[in-house]
């Protein structure tokens, strides 16, 4: 299992390292655009290893060669958010960014699972599957596990419990069109909605479509990434061990909840193969409209792409 991080900048470095330690790959390559600064990075999660105790299966490059048969790769490549900037701000740039690095993916791992993480997260995925020209379950997006997890946090610290007895669920776009599902949300096993009011319920949603923007304000440069590559981790997670985890990730739906040919975060069911099922949950009227109404904002969003070179 050779798992390789495009783009060894925040994300991606503590992505690859979160992945060597926990041992989910036999190889992981950290490759980078900057010279020296993935081979330094990796030697320095390498001379850890005594100390964590893991096998310090990594190492740092700047060509692609280096990656070549790949079985999953994580694209993080690309500028992050500046305070006041939208993902959407990313767009140009990112396009650019990305269509250069899977080129170059493709041409050396071409069975791998893709899974991006640059932003505009939608956008950037949809971009990742057009010029790979992979089977579309082997390009999805990682954003629902990170705003499912900020979701879960928030309401773990409103209640006052571990964030271990919370589930919660987000679907939708990565941004303003984020379609939290409150009838799924549950503490010890009970409905979240039973225990706050329908408040407190908006003021946890908000939170986390606004969540990125919290952490960018604070940090002033650059963007979150302790819980952005935990979220990889738990992907690459999945998709190593085979363990059919659902997951909410943003995957190519054909049809599933009245949704077709377009990238959106949906619930699925993650292996080998990448995206094995979408798995579709019984959701209502307003969660529907709300996730078809997405899908479109994404849609339309992509269809823009064509004008970025
Ligand atoms: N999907 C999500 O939920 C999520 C969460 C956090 C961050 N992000 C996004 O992930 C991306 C990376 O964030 P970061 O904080 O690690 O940024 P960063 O600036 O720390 O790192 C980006 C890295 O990409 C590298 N890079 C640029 N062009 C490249 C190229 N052509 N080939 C290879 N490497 C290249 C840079 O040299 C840099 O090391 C951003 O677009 C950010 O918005 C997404």
């Amino acid at each position: 299992m050779r798992v390789t991080v495009v783009g060894s900048g925040f994300v991606g470095a503590t992505a690859a390292m979160r992945v060597v330690q926990k041992g989910l790959a036999d190889d992981v390559v950290m490759i980078d655009i900057v010279e020296g600064l993935p081979q330094g990075l990796a030697l320095d999660m390498r001379e850890s290893a005594p100390i964590e105790g893991f096998e310090p299966n990594v190492r740092g490059t700047n060509d692609y060669a280096d990656t070549a048969g790949s079985d999953v790769v994580v694209i993080t490549a690309g500028l992050p958010r500046q305070p006041g900037m939208s993902r959407m701000d990313l767009l140009d740039k990112n396009a650019g960014i990305l269509r250069d690095v899977v080129g170059k993916v493709a041409e050396h791992s071409p069975q791998a699972v893709l899974i991006v993480v640059t932003n505009p997260l939608d956008e950037m995925t949809y971009l990742a599957s057009e010029v790979s020209g992979f089977p579309k379950e082997r390009v999805m997006g990682m954003a629902g596990v990170l705003d499912s997890s900020r979701l879960r946090y928030f309401i773990a610290e409103e209640l006052g419990v571990s964030p271990s007895k919370v589930e919660a669920m987000t679907l939708g776009s990565h941004g303003e069109a984020m379609v939290p599902l409150p009838r799924q949300a549950t503490v010890d096993g009970k409905p979240l909605a039973d225990m706050v009011d329908e408040e407190t319920l908006e003021h946890l949603y908000a939170r986390t479509r606004d969540a990125g923007a919290e952490i960018v304000a604070f940090l002033k440069k650059g963007s979150a990434y302790y819980a952005p590559s935990a979220a990889i981790a738990q992907m690459v997670n999945a998709i190593a061990g085979d363990t059919k985890e659902v997951l909410p990730v943003c995957a190519w739906c054909t049809g599933q909840y009245g949704i077709s040919d377009v990238y959106v975060g949906v619930p699925v069911k993650l292996g080998r193969g990448g995206v094995e099922e979408i798995v579709e949950l019984d959701l209502n009227e307003e969660e529907l409209a709300a996730l078809r109404k997405a899908a479109e904002g994404i849609r339309a969003k992509c269809a823009d792409l064509s004008r970025v070179a």
